[in-house]
C-alpha cells in the first residue's frame, strides 16, 4: 500500500485526476473503475476541466461504477446513474455504450450481478478501480461483516453508511437501506487501485485500514493483499496516522 499525505482537497483531486489521467493516456481503450459519493467530485472536475482543454480523449474509454443505490429510479438526484452523468459523464466524451452501472431496477437482481460481472470480464477486468472509503471502512458498499462477498450483489446498507449518506436526502427515511455493490473479488481483481479519503471523519476509517490488522471488520484493510494500491489521503484523513 503506497500511501501519499496531500495538504488540502483541492491536491487530492489534481492527484487523482493526474493518476486517471495518466491511465487513460497510456491506453485509450482503459477499464476504469469509479467511484461516487462527496470524495471523487472534485477529481471528475478536474478531469472534466482537461477534457475540455484537450487534454484528454475518453472516447475508447469504459467505465464501471462500484455500486447503485436499491429502489431509487436512475432519473432520482441521489441515484449514482444521476451523479456520474452530473459530474463526470455529461462532461466528457464517453461513449454512452461503454458506461456501466449495476441495474438495482432488474425484476433478477441475482442474474443482473452476474451479468455486470461478466461484463466486467468482457472487458478484459479493471484496469484502475478509483475508490473512497466509508466512515466504517466500507469500499463499494461491501459493509463490515464476518465474511464479505466476492461478486456483486444485493446488500443491506449498514447503519451508519445510512446516517452518513443521509446528508444527501431530505430526511432519513429516505436513504434507501439496500444497494447494488461490486464484491471485494470485483474490486481485488482490478490491476491498479486508488483509494482516496479527505476530511477529519474519515480519519479513523483511514488508521484502521492504513495501520490496523487486516479484517473483514474493515473491509478497505483487505487491500494491503493487492499489490498496486495507491492511497491518497488529505491531512485532515491523515491525522491518526
Ligand atoms: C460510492 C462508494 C462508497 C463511497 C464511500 C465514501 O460509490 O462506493 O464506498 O466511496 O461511502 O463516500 P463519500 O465520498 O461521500 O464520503
Amino acid at each position: 500500500m503506497d500511501v501519499r499525505i496531500v495538504d488540502s482537497y483541492d491536491d487530492l483531486s489534481e492527484k487523482a485526476a493526474e493518476i486517471v489521467a495518466a491511465e487513460v493516456k497510456q491506453n485509450r481503450r482503459a477499464v476504469l473503475g469509479l467511484a461516487t459519493g462527496s470524495t471523487p467530485e472534485g477529481m471528475y472536475a478536474v478531469l472534466a476541466g482537461y477534457h475540455r482543454d484537450n487534454k484528454i480523449d475518453f472516447s475508447g474509454v469504459t467505465t464501471f461504477n462500484l455500486d447503485e443505490y436499491a429502489g431509487l429510479s436512475r432519473e432520482h438526484s441521489q441515484s449514482y446513474y444521476y451523479y456520474m452523468h452530473r459530474h463526470f459523464f455529461d462532461h466528457v466524451n464517453i461513449d454512452p455504450r461503454r458506461i456501466n452501472i449495476p441495474e438495482s431496477s432488474s425484476e433478477d437482481v441475482v442474474r443482473s450481478c452476474r451479468e455486470y460481472e461478466q461484463k466486467i470480464k468482457e472487458a478484459g477486468g479493471i484496469d484502475l478501480q478509483v475508490l473512497g472509503i466509508g466512515v466504517n471502512g466500507h469500499i463499494g458498499f461491501n459493509e463490515p461483516a464476518d465474511s464479505l462477498d466476492v461478486y456483486t450483489h444485493l446488500v443491506e446498507l449498514a447503519e451508519e453508511t445510512i446516517e452518513a449518506n443521509s446528508r444527501f436526502f431530505n430526511s432519513r427515511d429516505e436513504v434507501p437501506h439496500q444497494a447494488l455493490t461490486m464484491g471485494m473479488g470485483s474490486i481485488m481483481h482490478a490491476a491498479k487501485i486508488l483509494l482516496l479519503a479527505s476530511g477529519k471523519n474519515k480519519a479513523r476509517a483511514i488508521q484502521k485500514t492504513v495501520s490496523g490488522k487486516i479484517t473483514t471488520a474493515v473491509p478497505a484493510s483487505l487491500l494491503h493483499m493487492h499489490c498496486s494500491c495507491t492511497v491518497i489521503v488529505d491531512r485532515e484523513a491523515a491525522a491518526l496516522l
